[in-house]
């Protein structure tokens, strides 16, 4: 039986319950952010997670998006350099990745990306066991080794195929 107290104090602020669609990016350049904006506009997540190696650029994101959220359905807005905000995400976006430098080969650009991905693969799965990862990575070959990094099985869309091509 409630006191009170407990009676006239009214708790206005919603309890922080565990997310039931959580989607987090990795990467917040243009690929990532676009994927930010598209997955609110959309409702697509009740938690929508940031993470970046570059927390300058992570902290102004964040903010934009967060003074933007009276506009979305999505209530929590988080980020971190650190992967535990990534925690029990449905599905992982990882847009993170070396852009092509004057004069660099394809071959030399995949062993930069294969590096980064070594780095994020096992933390995302480590934290999410049971999410679903999406890569927009540059070049598709990229995609072999992610398979190795993870364990888990891969799924390839056509339009994976006609990128490799392409690449
Ligand atoms: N922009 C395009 O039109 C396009 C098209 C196809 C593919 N791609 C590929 O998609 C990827 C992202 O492209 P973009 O234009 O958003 O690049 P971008 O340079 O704008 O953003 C990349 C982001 O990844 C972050 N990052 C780098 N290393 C990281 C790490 N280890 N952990 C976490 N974050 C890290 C960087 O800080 C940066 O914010 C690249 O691999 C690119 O080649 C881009």
């Amino acid at each position: 039986m409630s006191t009170i107290k407990e009676q006239l104090i009214e708790n206005l602020v919603a309890e922080d319950k565990d997310s039931q669609c959580k989607i987090t990016i990795v990467g917040v350049g243009a690929v990532g952010m676009a994927c930010a904006i598209s997955i609110l506009l959309k409702g697509l997540a009740d938690e929508l997670a940031l993470v970046d190696v570059s927390s300058d650029k992570l902290k102004g994101e964040t903010m934009d998006l967060q003074h933007g959220s009276l506009f979305f359905s999505t209530s929590k807005i988080t980020s971190g350099k650190d992967y535990n905000v990534s925690a029990n995400s449905k599905i992982v976006i990882i847009t993170a990745g070396a852009r092509q430098q004057e004069g660099e080969s394809r071959l030399a650009l995949v062993q930069r990306n294969v590096n980064i991905m070594k780095s994020i693969i096992p933390t995302i799965v480590r934290y999410s066991p049971n999410c679903k990862m999406l890569v927009v990575s540059n070049p598709g070959l990229i995609w072999n080794t992610r398979r190795n990094l993870s364990q888990y099985p891969l799924h390839l869309g056509s339009e994976w195929c006609l990128r490799c091509c392409e690449n």
